[in-house]
């Protein structure tokens, strides 16, 4: 992917999108009154509670609190990524992606079309070279003396590149631009004298589907002894290594249905353990586990299992699985460790003990929480006072990692147990600042929409809903002086609007993407604003006016208190006599003094 979308993009793309035609394609939508109601797809019910709402382009459900944009529901619910996401809602409305310049440059042709078609045409290719080549009897036998039964590799397409330089170029390589494609998608390889040939030969073929199930890369295993054993498709347009996961798309109601995914190492294995039944693992492409994949899983199931060998190779995979997890791991997830026997693999082990004692172990997978301390511990000397401060050092980095939340929570007071120290006094984490102590507002934002409330809430619960209200914003309003909870947020609220008038509901929610203010504006989004208000323009007028008035009385008690403290300058002292005369226009303005 070169360069990052432009914020502006999105933002069109959001307000250009119908949320409606998105959700209904996938999720029948009634409509009721203004908005459209289904039963929610994303938790069992019985009376629909799943509400999309026109005007703000944004869905809600009211019984399990799924929320989000057109973006957000592909996300969720097709289990895309982000940018997949923008590519599918882009194809719909006709637009192009524009990418801000920076990254790899991409030619305009390379928008993927060209080498989908080809690729798949490979993979039919190679499935038939495994039935039809003169030679296939030697990969089948290879695939019989594993195991692999006939019905198992044409479900997963298993394909064979037979041996030679140009098989593939022949089948398909008819012109120079079919060639120079058949190079751009990994498949052929061309020559510094000019000329190209096959990459894949005398291989087994595993294609490798993307998320919608698209073959768009290939891992190629030798049938002798020989080096490499698997030769796998380079990165192209289409296939990054790092965001891939082999048997995803294959697995998917599987893991659904398990509500859990088992991540293994080997295409083999994969294949093994579906054909035992295990069929909701998936395997890393030889290369570590990214944030991209957790990711990625953690869209289709809560419950992520990761089963590594037993050796010490494994055991720095799973090291940094471990630390890859870290960021991701909020409450609701879970990550564990399964490891096995040495020199054993999922594959090997799966066909001596069979499903049932396969699936015993995978519930005797570790817990990443106990993997951390139990990793860590045997590191220090726990007996020693040097030792616990090790472990305390030792922890610090990667419980700094974690989200803020519960389960960090726990951890941080797991380690205080095994350091014998008073959880208060732990060295306060990275990243950590803005919440030691309870954040002012975290009573507030926890209640809900339903206590009465506040000021500033009212103020960004209506610009959010109704955006053109940020009509009536005045420059002189300057409400970053204020000290309330929630200020910071409608500042920035308030400059978004000014610079991008426009924005509807969800869009604005997509500015905040990255943000952690994105959670508090989406149930805002959808928060009742107290019934008797009609006129919301007087509201949002009368609103602003008060937190003017409480920005004067802030600033009047803090001059004063200056003052008292003994020294004013001029101007300060004129900024107080304009404020005092102010106050005494609005008569409930009486500044706390002694
Ligand atoms: P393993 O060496 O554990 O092989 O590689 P395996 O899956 O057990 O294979 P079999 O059973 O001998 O056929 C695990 C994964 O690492 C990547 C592949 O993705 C493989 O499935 N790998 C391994 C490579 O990319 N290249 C290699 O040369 C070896
Ligand atoms: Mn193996």
């Amino acid at each position: 992917m070169a360069g990052r979308i432009p914020k502006q993009f999105i933002d069109e793309l959001v307000t250009r999108s119908d949320i409606v035609d998105v959700i209904d394609a996938r999720v029948p939508l009634k409509k009721a009154g203004k908005d459209y109601k289904a039963c929610c797809p994303f938790h069992e019910e019985k009376t629909p509670s799943f509400t999309v709402s026109v005007d703000k382009q944004f869905y809600h459900c009211f019984g399990c609190g799924a929320h989000g944009s057109a973006i957000g529901f592909l996300m969720d619910y097709d289990h895309m990524s982000f940018v997949e996401a923008v590519e599918e809602l882009a194809a719909r409305a006709g637009l192009t992606i524009p990418r801000e310049a920076g990254a790899i440059f991409e030619k305009d042709k390379d928008t993927g079309a060209d080498l989908i078609e080809i690729v798949r045409e490979a993979a039919r290719f190679y499935r038939s070279q495994l039935r039809e080549h003169p030679q296939s009897g030697r990969a089948v036998e290879y695939l019989k003396g594993r195991g692999i039964t006939g019905e198992i590799a044409h479900e997963f397409g298993l394909g064979f590149a037979p041996d030679g330089w140009d098989n593939l170029l022949q089948a398909l390589g008819k012109d120079d631009n079919s060639r120079e494609i058949l190079a751009r998608a990994g498949l052929a390889v061309k020559k510094d004298s000019g000329g190209y040939y096959d990459r894949f030969r005398d291989r087994i073929m595993f294609p490798i589907e993307d998320y919608r199930g698209r073959v768009v890369a290939f891992g190629g295993r030798i049938l002798d002894k020989g080096e490499p054993k698997y030769l796998n498709s380079p990165e192209t347009s289409l296939f990054h290594k790092g965001r891939e996961l082999y048997g995803l798309y294959h697995a998917r109601e599987a893991i659904k249905r398990e509500n859990r995914v088992l991540v293994v190492e080997g295409y083999m294995d994969v294949v093994a353990l579906a054909q035992f039944g295990v069929d909701f693992a998936v395997a890393t492409l030889g290369t570590a586990t990214t944030h991209d994949h957790l990711d990625r899983l953690f869209r289709h199931a809560p419950d992520v299992i990761f089963c590594f060998d037993g050796d010490r190779a494994g055991r720095e995979a799973a090291w940094r699985a471990l630390e890859n997890a870290l960021p991701v791991l909020r409450e609701g997830r879970q990550v564990s460790f399964l490891f096995l026997p040495e020199g054993e693999d999922p594959d090997t082990l799966v066909r001596k003990e069979g499903r049932e004692a396969f699936l015993a172990r995978l519930k005797q997978a570790m817990p990443l929480p106990n993997y951390l301390f139990d990793n860590l511990s045997r590191q220090v000397d726990l007996g020693r006072l040097d030792g616990r401060a090790r472990l305390v050092e030792l922890a610090r980095p990667l419980l700094s990692k974690m989200p803020q939340g519960v389960l960090r929570q726990m951890m941080l007071d797991r380690l205080a147990e095994l350091s014998r120290m008073d959880p208060g006094k732990l060295p306060v984490l990275a990243g950590q600042q803005q919440a030691a102590g309870p954040p002012k507002s975290a009573t507030r934002r926890a209640q809900g929409p339903q206590e009465p409330p506040s000021i500033v809430r009212r103020a960004i619960a209506l610009l959010l809903q109704h955006p053109n209200l940020a009509h009536q914003l005045k420059d002189e309003v300057n409400l970053g002086d204020l000290d309330l909870p929630g200020i910071p947020l409608l500042s920035e609220l308030c400059a978004l609007l000014k610079n991008s008038p426009g924005l509807n509901t969800a869009s604005i929610i997509e500015n905040f993407r990255d943000s952690e203010h994105k959670h508090h504006l989406s149930k805002l989004a959808f928060w009742e604003y107290p019934s008797q208000v009609e006129d919301l323009e007087a509201e949002f007028i009368g609103v602003i006016g008060r937190l003017g008035e409480t920005s004067a009385k802030q600033k009047t008690a803090r001059l004063l208190q200056k003052q008292d403290a003994g020294g004013l300058n001029q101007a300060e002292k004129d900024e107080l006599a304009r404020l005092l005369s102010l106050k005494s226009e609005h008569s409930r303005l009486s500044p706390s003094r002694h």
